[in-house]
């Protein structure tokens, strides 16, 4: 293993006590270029960042394309049957050697001059090695690596930095929710194996996190939508729990060691999440089918697994439960995110399920998530007046404040609450301002 002396981590004293207060942040930790480099180093790097679903690498040598931060890896799955994230950066002049999105290759070829790798990441082979004399040391030039990558139900995460905790103690209490969105599945696995919903907004990725458990906005963010739903299909569909006062409803948030967070829309949706649902195209012909070949009683149990299982769950820096998706957030400047929403299957569901979840997987992105990425290119606007320098973030303090954690460290608050912003914050400034000793594998 290497350890790195990125200039990246070589930063200037600055006042976090001044940038983030705990009750507002300043406006540069969005705008400067040069917190972003760091944040792609330290955040994407030095914490167990989501790098992919073990089920979007079913076979031997399947791989897959994903970023750390700017890095870019390959996810591989070896001849053996094991997890590798390899940096996708040849050992000589730096090209990457993998250009598709996913696939399934035993080893991958320099397209510059020819260098070949296994998909464990070593090196097999030189073009016209009589160059080199004997001078070449094909152990030191393989593909480095993430050293670190570790799974939980399927959920692949890797990370650079040997003080983090393992991956388990990371999620800690976020795994029960995890489980409950896993454990709809008859087969209790998840299945990523669609297709992808992929948007970009033009501003910064943390615009995204403030909202990823944010119970404030949707009646007024998302008012046309549930205006609309409202009309078509009634006001006892879609989002539109949030039409009436959202503090006042049993719907509640919670903030998590390291940054992660819940918005647990599931308590004020009622007994039944498939009669919330806003019906999409083909949905009820699907349902009388399932109803003629189950019967009515097991019908509705299995068309429970359809929708989302009504949580936002936000696992920092990069993950979020949505619906019944996966959105993997990606940074791709201080000014540009790149959001993407893999659909989800059902192990063991009925097909029709599974054909009712991609349905409504295609819903909220199309109708609700271009709202927010409206609403965040807002903020990336207004954040370019450098002489309004504050983001609030107080709402709820004096009451979260005196509820404070419980004994696992985990707060529960009212669902308007801006306590899993001012939560991810905390985690947030804890790693930047730490001396992160990030290594890689050879
Ligand atoms: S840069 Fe890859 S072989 Fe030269
Ligand atoms: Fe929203």
């Amino acid at each position: 293993m290497n350890a790195l002396h990125d200039p990246a981590l070589v930063q200037p004293m600055r006042d976090w006590d001044h940038l983030i207060q705990h009750d507002r942040v300043h406006r540069s930790i969005y705008t400067d270029p040069a917190y972003f480099g760091e944040e792609m180093t330290k955040v994407f790097g030095g914490l167990w960042t989501y790098l992919c679903h073990d089920s979007e690498l079913p076979t031997i040598n399947s791989f897959k394309r994903v970023r750390m931060g700017l890095r870019p890896l390959i996810v591989t799955r070896d001849r053996a049957g094991q997890f590798h994230a390899l940096f996708n950066r040849c050992a000589h002049r730096a090209a990457t050697v993998c250009q598709e999105a996913a696939g399934t290759a035993s080893r991958f070829t320099c397209a510059y001059h020819g260098w070949t790798y296994r998909n464990d990441g070593s090196l097999l082979a030189v073009a016209h090695p009589g160059g080199y004399g004997d001078t070449l040391d094909k152990r030191a030039l393989g593909l480095k690596k993430v050293p670190r990558i570790e799974s939980y139900r399927g959920f692949i995460f890797g990370t650079l930095n040997p003080q983090m905790p393992p991956l388990a103690d990371y999620l800690g209490e976020v795994r029960r929710y995890l489980d409950y969105f896993i454990d709809r599945a008859p087969g209790r696995e998840l299945v990523v194996q669609a297709g992808a919903y992929r948007g970009v907004f033009h501003g910064n990725w943390k615009l995204a996190w403030d909202n990823a458990a944010d119970g404030y906005h949707p009646s007024f963010g998302h008012r046309s939508l549930f205006e609309m739903t409202r009309v078509r299909n009634g006001s006892d569909k879609g989002g539109t729990h949030f039409a009436r006062d959202p503090d006042d409803s049993p719907m509640y948030c919670k903030a998590f060691p390291y940054g992660h967070g819940l918005l647990y829309q599931r308590a004020g949706m009622g007994p039944s999440l498939w009669q919330r649902v806003r019906p999409t195209p083909g949905s009820e012909v699907i349902a009388d089918q399932l109803i003629a070949e189950l019967g009515e009683k097991a019908a509705f149990e299995a068309l429970e697994g359809a929708p989302g299982a009504g949580i936002n769950l936000n696992i920092f820096p990069n993950l979020l439960i949505i619906g019944n998706q996966i959105q993997v957030v990606e940074p791709l400047a201080h000014d540009k995110t790149q959001l993407t929403w893999h659909a989800t299957k059902l192990d063991g569901a009925a097909e029709g399920v599974n054909q009712l979840r991609m349905r409504i997987a295609e819903d909220f992105p199309n109708f609700g998530e271009v709202d927010d990425m409206e609403t965040f290119e807002r903020c990336w606007e207004g954040l370019q007046a450098p002489e309004a320098e504050w983001v609030m973030m107080h709402r709820g303090l004096h009451r979260s404040a005196s509820a404070g954690p419980d004994a696992d460290g985990v707060q529960t608050v009212s669902a308007t609450d801006e306590a899993p912003m001012r939560n991810y914050l905390k985690a947030y400034r804890a790693i930047m301002e730490s001396e992160v000793p990030l290594v890689v594998a050879d």
